[in-house]
Formats: C-alpha cells, sequence, structure tokens
C-alpha cells in the first residue's frame, strides 16, 4: 500500500478548511458544492481505508457511487466560469484548455470506478489511484 494515500487526502481536505468565506457567483457555488461532496465522500472512504473507521461494505459502495456520479457532474458544473469569484480556487486555463481538463474529469471517473470496495485493504490501494486523479486536476486547475 502506498503511505502517502492519507497524508495526500488529508491535505485536500484541509485546503477546504482553509476556506474564510463562501463563494457567491452562483457558478462557483456550484462548483463548490459538488467539490465539497467529492471531498467529504473521499474522506469518508479514506477513513475506512486508514482504520480510523470501520470498514462497512454497504457505507463504501454507497461512497464509491457517489464518487462516479459526482465525477459525472465535472464537466457540466465546470462548463461555464460565469462571473469573477473572489473566494473561487478555479484558474482560467480550466476553460482555455477545456479538453485538458475534461481528460482529468474523466481520469477521476475512470479511477472512482475501478475501486475495489470489498476491503479496507482494497479501498485503500484504490484511494491512492484516485488521490492521484484530484491531484492531477488540482495542481493544474485550482490555485
Ligand atoms: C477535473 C478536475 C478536478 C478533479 C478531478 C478534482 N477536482 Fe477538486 N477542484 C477542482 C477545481 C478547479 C477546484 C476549485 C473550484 C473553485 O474554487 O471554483 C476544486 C476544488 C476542490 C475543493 C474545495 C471546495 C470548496 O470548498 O470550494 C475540494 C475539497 C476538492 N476540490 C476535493 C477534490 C477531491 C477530494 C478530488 C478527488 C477525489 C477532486 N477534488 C477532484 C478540480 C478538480
Amino acid at each position: 500500500m502506498r503511505p502517502v494515500t492519507a497524508a495526500l487526502l488529508t491535505s485536500l481536505l484541509f485546503a477546504t478548511a482553509a476556506f474564510a468565506a463562501d463563494p457567491t457567483q452562483p457558478e462557483a457555488i456550484e462548483r463548490a458544492k459538488l467539490m465539497k461532496e467529492i471531498g467529504l465522500t473521499s474522506k469518508i472512504l479514506g477513513e475506512m481505508a486508514s482504520g480510523k473507521a470501520p470498514y462497512e461494505a454497504a457505507a463504501a459502495e454507497a461512497a464509491k457511487t457517489v464518487l462516479i456520479a459526482a465525477a459525472g457532474q465535472i464537466d457540466t458544473v465546470f462548463a461555464t466560469a460565469g462571473a469573477d469569484d473572489p473566494v473561487s480556487e478555479a484558474l482560467p486555463a480550466i476553460w482555455t484548455s477545456w479538453e485538458d481538463f475534461t481528460t482529468k474529469s474523466a481520469g477521476f471517473g475512470q479511477a472512482a470506478a475501478a475501486l475495489d470496495t470489498s476491503s479496507a485493504e482494497t479501498i485503500k490501494a484504490g484511494m491512492g489511484t484516485i488521490g492521484a486523479s484530484c491531484k492531477a486536476c488540482h495542481s493544474v486547475y485550482r490555485e
């Protein structure tokens, strides 16, 4: 297993907590809502993977389903930049490199779909790939 997984997910989640304010532009609000859902759902899986929460097959499978659905919504929710929002961390490169952005959202969808929820160990393995797919997008398209 990759020990980097928990640290990576923790850093992604702490990034959320660092926000003092919420976005005010409608497009930015929708983006934050979707990403927060993805963050919280990843946290459920991450805690099962690390043993911080007990492994529960049904909850793991439900979380996987939420991640797949959320991944499928990224392109729709991010399609329009909307007006500048001081809180939004979305970089303009999203809309100038749209095809690459959608490749990255698809990569996340594939990683989520490939997640094997049959044990805490398999979740841990899958979360490595999923965490890498979050990072692949954030490192280019998020402030
Ligand atoms: C295809 C690109 C992409 C993928 C994949 C992606 N994200 Fe994001 N994420 C973004 C962008 C862009 C933002 C900034 C949006 C904004 O502020 O308008 C963001 C913001 C966030 C936020 C902050 C939400 C808030 O409170 O405003 C969290 C948390 C987050 N992502 C978690 C994740 C996690 C966890 C994963 C993987 C399981 C993931 N993201 C996958 C692009 C992506």
